[in-house]
């Protein structure tokens, strides 16, 4: 094996994405209604920029009062002309903002990262067209509800109430809103309060695209006021993506209730690395699975198993690699790891980090300059890491990866599934015929086969086990907004 080197010494220079074409407000209502309206209690919190710690923007903290307005809005307008509405035309709307989505992509990309902190690279590569393509393909399936589910009988679910979290805001948003609306369903969304800032920007849009007041409404706060809106009486279904903690707290506030729930949840992912493996492409894979987006991700390949045989190839290539991995300004064009989202976010993470090296694990973290203000984490790994280990254990939601090694196929399936979750996993093999072996007894609602971290809106997502429940994307994600009835 080849000693390690030094990082190599070559840099790029700065190549910041300018923010001079974005327009954003000091300060930001509800939308709800299609009208911006005040906190009843006048209440503002505010949304910083991780990267630097400035305040951007004050955003309303929502009441139950502010919810209990947009839930009437949303019926209302359920009641009204888009419950009447044909899918055809309902499909109009949907592309209509997928469009505008295409045209403001620039300025949305730059929000994210401003607000969130993740590298521009990724909200323009990954999450603004992954959220117009979510819209384009709900609005090809809004007048074909029929086709999609021949011999039943199809109806909307009526209001939906949807919170969602930091990592992917404005996603995340698109994931919620394009299949609620595309069967017919009005929506009042909540989006996580360190990120509100797309979620609000996508109101402008949806205005400007004339989508009818009430059909989508914008409630902003924190916890509180997404508890509200799940135990609001007059919705019919709620849909979250977040913590397992906070989607098991809703699991139990709902079970007396007739409204409809699916959770997307937390994760563990097992990246699996056989020893016939293209060792190039897994290491990229590895660094995709758990560096990207800070490791502020459901589905990151948090857990890596690889095939002793090639352990230590892999882990000299992968070091190489995180060497030369740029940690720092998001809106940097070179980026590739930006800040992590909140302090409180942080603290977790070094909190594992600091449990990890208790447990036994031996740690690697390159050596790199960090920007003096902002919250940040160096991309880490641990070796001999126990099964039993905190971090091989818990989701960590930070660029920390645990790596574990295995001998044998049977051996690898047994503690990649031994894991409260169940919603990703990778494979690398050289072999189908091993790939599928493998998928096949993998616990997880989403197995990648020699890549990760793909996403498409025709595939449904969703987990096992402590991961949650229900699938998003696909028919799978539409039946979710549907009552359906064999007619
Ligand atoms: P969280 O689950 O508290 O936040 C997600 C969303 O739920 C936010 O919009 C939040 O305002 C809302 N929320 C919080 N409490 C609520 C309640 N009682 N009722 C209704 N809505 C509520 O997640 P948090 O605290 O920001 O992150 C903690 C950990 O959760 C992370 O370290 C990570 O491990 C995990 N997480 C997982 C996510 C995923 O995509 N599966 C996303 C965000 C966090
Ligand atoms: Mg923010």
């Amino acid at each position: 094996m080849p000693k390690k080197k030094s990082a190599p010494d070559w840099n790029y220079a700065p190549a910041p994405e300018s923010s001079s074409q974005v327009n954003l407000a000091k300060r930001y209502d509800h939308f709800i209604g299609g009208k911006w309206t005040p906190p009843s209690n006048q209440s503002y919190f505010t949304s910083t920029n991780p990267a630097t710690g400035k305040k951007i923007a004050e955003v309303a903290d929502g009441s139950p009062t502010d919810v209990e307005a947009a839930v009437k809005a949303a019926r209302a307008a359920y009641k009204g002309s888009w419950g009447k509405m044909s899918g055809r035309e309902r499909g109009k709307y949907l592309y209509r903002i997928a469009r505008l989505i295409q045209e403001r992509a620039r300025e949305f990309a730059i929000i994210e990262t401003l607000d969130g902190g993740k590298p521009i690279r990724e909200a323009r590569d990954i999450d603004i067209p992954l959220a117009a393509n979510h819209f384009f393909y709900h609005a090809g399936w809004a007048d074909k509800l029929d086709y999609a589910f021949p011999n039943q009988k199809t109806a909307p679910l009526g209001v939906a109430g949807q919170i969602i979290p930091w990592n992917f805001p404005f996603l995340m948003a698109a994931w919620k809103i394009a299949p609620a609306l595309a069967t017919g369903n009005t929506v009042v969304l909540k989006p996580a309060e360190t990120t509100p800032l797309t979620a609000l920007k996508l109101a402008e849009l949806i205005a400007d695209a004339g989508l009818p007041d009430g059909v989508v409404n914008i409630v902003t706060g924190a916890g509180e006021t997404g508890a509200a809106i799940v135990n609001h009486g007059d919705i019919d279904k709620i849909a979250f993506t977040g913590s397992t903690a906070v989607g098991k707290l809703i699991q139990k506030s709902l079970a007396h209730t007739e409204k409809r729930l699916t959770l997307e949840l937390g994760g563990k992912a097992a990246n699996i690395i056989l020893d016939d493996a293209p060792i190039d492409q897994a290491v990229e894979g590895i660094v995709n699975g758990i560096y990207f987006n800070q490791g502020h991700v459901c589905c990151a390949g948090s857990r890596l198993f690889v095939q002793e045989n090639v352990f230590d190839e892999v882990m000299w290539k992968l070091k190489r690699r995180m060497d030369s991995l740029i940690v720092g300004d998001p809106l940097d064009k070179n980026t590739d790891i930006g800040a992590i989202n909140s302090k409180a976010q942080l603290k977790t993470i070094q909190r594992y980090i600091k449990a990890g090296i208790k447990d036994g694990g031996e740690i690697y973290q390159p050596s790199c300059d960090l920007p003096a203000k902002g919250n940040w984490c160096l991309p880490t790994v641990f070796t001999n890491v126990a099964q039993s280990s905190i971090i091989a254990q818990e989701e960590i939601f930070g660029p920390v990866l645990a790596v574990q090694t295995f001998r044998t196929v049977p051996e690898v399936i047994e503690k990649a599934n031994n894991t409260p979750y169940g919603l990703s996993a990778g494979v690398w093999s050289d072999k189908g015929a091993r790939l599928f072996q493998l998928t096949k007894s993998l616990q997880a609602g989403v197995v990648w086969g020699n890549t990760f971290n793909q996403f498409d809106p025709t595939s449904p997502f969703g987990g096992f086990k402590e991961s949650g429940y229900g699938r998003e994307g696909g028919l799978h994600g539409l039946a979710a907004y549907l009552n359906l009835e064999f007619s």
